[in-house]
């Protein structure tokens, strides 16, 4: 098969290279997808150039966590009427060497989830990381119907999966952006009420936006920086979920008293460590949405394997508004 890999760790156009590999075989509990579109997330960069001094995990490694296409070949313990299945794949290249940046991966059967007819392969590869990591992040604390819900960074891939995730399961939702070109983004995945973060004072605004009540759960990207927002404007016994902050280094404080008085909640989500019933919940929840047609992520640019430097490149330089795609094969 055709695959990209690399066998240290440096920038893309240094260390990233397409070239044949051996075929891989599913084993037991395994199935092989045909790859049709491969997703780029930021720890797939975060991988491959070492983030916060991590080893290479394996002497070679086939990138990307996410990918959508068809499986053709299923292990020991694995029904046979999987063969021919439109899947979406989650977390390939978590504990293993091969992602699915080749044209054939091979993953537990159940990281391989049905994808429906009625959705693209693209967006099939751009579920995985935002998705699931977005759906433990709004429903780990209860459902959402008729609640009030902050995403910090509206336009990134995990935001706009939030605000599709949330208005799918009927919350209210307000976003911050950046700059207007991200504001069309969070408006378009339904974001009710978007702020751009720079020109106006968040917590203010979304506390009227709400009339005073304030948000019951928030979903952040960058918690140090976000800390005081947050506490502003969560609602009575409120919930804040950050996945990310700006380095591996940064700290977080939290002002006690008006924590205290609000009975608010800190919850802080790594996808990869979900426990294994959120991560069936979250891949049967995201199906759903993207079966009802309600998930539709803005897809910044698809790229072919041979482009996937560049791919690389794009993603790493923060300008990209929407998910990054490498088309792989036909179906
Ligand atoms: N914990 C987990 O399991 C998990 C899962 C997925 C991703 N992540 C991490 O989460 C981060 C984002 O991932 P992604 O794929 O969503 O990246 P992305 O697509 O690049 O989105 C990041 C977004 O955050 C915005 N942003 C940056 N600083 C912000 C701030 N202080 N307040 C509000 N918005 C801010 C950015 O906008 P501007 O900079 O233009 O304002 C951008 O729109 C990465 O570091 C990634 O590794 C963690």
């Amino acid at each position: 098969m055709r695959a990209a890999f690399y066998e240290r760790q440096g920038t893309a156009k240094d260390v990233l290279m397409v070239r044949e590999l051996p075929d891989p075989e599913p084993e037991a509990g395994e199935v092989r997808v045909k790859v049709v579109a491969s997703g780029i997330n930021p720890s797939d960069i975060k991988t491959r150039t070492g983030f916060g001094g991590k080893a290479m995990p394996f002497p070679r490694i086939v990138p990307h966590q996410d990918g959508a296409g068809v499986i053709d070949a299923v292990g020991p313990g694995v029904l046979a009427s999987r063969v021919g299945e439109r899947v979406w794949i989650y977390m390939a290249q978590w504990g293993r060497a091969q992602g699915t940046a080749a044209e054939f991966v091979v993953v537990p059967s159940v990281q391989a989830v049905k994808l429906a007819d009625n959705v693209s392969f693209e967006i099939g590869a751009s579920l995985g990381v935002p998705a699931m990591t977005a759906h433990r992040c709004l429903f780990a604390d209860g459902d959402l119907r008729g609640k009030r819900v902050l995403v910090q960074g509206g336009a990134g891939a995990v935001g706009n999966a939030a605000i599709l995730l949330a208005k799918w399961a009927g919350a209210w939702v307000a976003a911050t952006v950046s700059r207007e070109e991200q504001a069309e983004v969070a408006r378009a995945a339904g974001a009710d009420f978007v702020v751009n973060r720079h020109e106006e004072d968040v917590a203010q605004t979304v506390r009227s936006a709400t009339g005073g009540h304030g948000v019951d759960r928030i979903v952040d990207v960058d918690i140090s920086a976000n800390i005081d927002v947050a506490v502003a404007c969560l609602a009575r016994d409120g919930v804040v979920t950050a996945y990310s902050t700006e380095t591996p280094q940064a700290m977080l404080t939290i002002p006690f008293f008006p924590a205290l008085l609000g009975g608010f909640s800190f919850r802080f989500v790594y996808v990869y460590s979900m426990p294994q019933e959120a991560m069936g919940q979250a891949s049967e929840e995201v199906s759903a949405c993207a079966a009802s047609g309600a998930y539709a992520p803005r897809i910044a640019k698809t790229y072919a394997l041979d482009e996937l430097v560049e791919a690389h490149q794009f993603q790493e330089s923060g300008t990209a508004v929407g998910k990054i795609i490498v088309r792989i094969q036909n179906p």
